[in-house]
């Protein structure tokens, strides 16, 4: 049987500049207000391997990326010192550095379209561009620019899955299936039931 819609889950981490900035509250509560349902939580420092597993790109993906960064470099007249993929596979290499820098929070989240909607309260993966009211564009403000020149990873605060496929691969890196815990929240009644007998006294 077809899992349904209000069963959809997601995965989110606050990164290690959340934690050390003191938003992990202030995140939750904004995924919270949705009416979303958190369903695990783990506070870990994660490990290289999990890391590299977890940001699974391709050569595609480098190329891409690593492409962009060198035409960049050009523009400012900085020298390529290596093939523009090897830039794309920098990104990860350095993502990997600061996932493993110290504790993040890893959850699973639950509800109608849970991807669709983390990924609206999360905004685009640059915090300087993303949208004010998001996460990202609210709280921090780091660019692709800057990271690039210092080398380092964007710090953008949380990650969350872009898809409902990727959300349950990535739920498989960080949790046994033993960890989530299904249950009923109280305030699903009123998100989702048809029938609201029973309010009225
Ligand atoms: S994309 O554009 O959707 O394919 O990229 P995404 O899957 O979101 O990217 C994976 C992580 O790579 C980081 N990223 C970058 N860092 C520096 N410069 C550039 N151009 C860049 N593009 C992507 C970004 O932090 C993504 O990680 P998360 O954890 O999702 O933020």
């Amino acid at each position: 049987m077809e899992k349904h819609p209000k069963k959809e889950r997601t995965f989110v981490i606050i990164k290690p500049d959340g934690v050390q900035r003191s938003l992990v509250g202030e995140i939750i509560g904004r995924i919270e207000r949705t009416g979303l349902k958190i369903t695990a939580m783990k506070f870990l420092v994660p490990k290289e391997e999990q890391c590299w597993t977890h940001y699974n790109k391709d050569d595609k993906w480098f190329l891409e990326k690593g492409t962009k960064i060198a035409k960049q470099r050009e523009e400012r007249g900085l020298k390529l010192e290596k093939e523009p993929i090897e830039y794309g596979r920098d990104i990860i290499g350095q993502l990997v550095k600061f996932m493993t820098s110290g504790p993040v929070l890893a959850m699973v989240i639950e509800g109608n379209q849970a991807v669709g909607v983390v990924t609206k309260l999360v905004g685009g993966t640059e915090p300087l561009s993303s949208d004010v009211g998001t996460i990202r564009g609210d709280l921090t403000l780091d660019s692709y620019d800057l990271a690039g020149l210092d080398e380092r990873a964007v710090r953008n605060l949380i990650h969350c899955s872009d898809q409902p496929s990727e959300a349950e691969r990535e739920i498989k890196i960080w949790f046994d299936e033993s960890e989530i815990v299904k249950y009923r929240s109280l305030q699903e009644a009123i998100l989702y039931d048809v029938n609201l007998d029973g309010i009225l006294e």
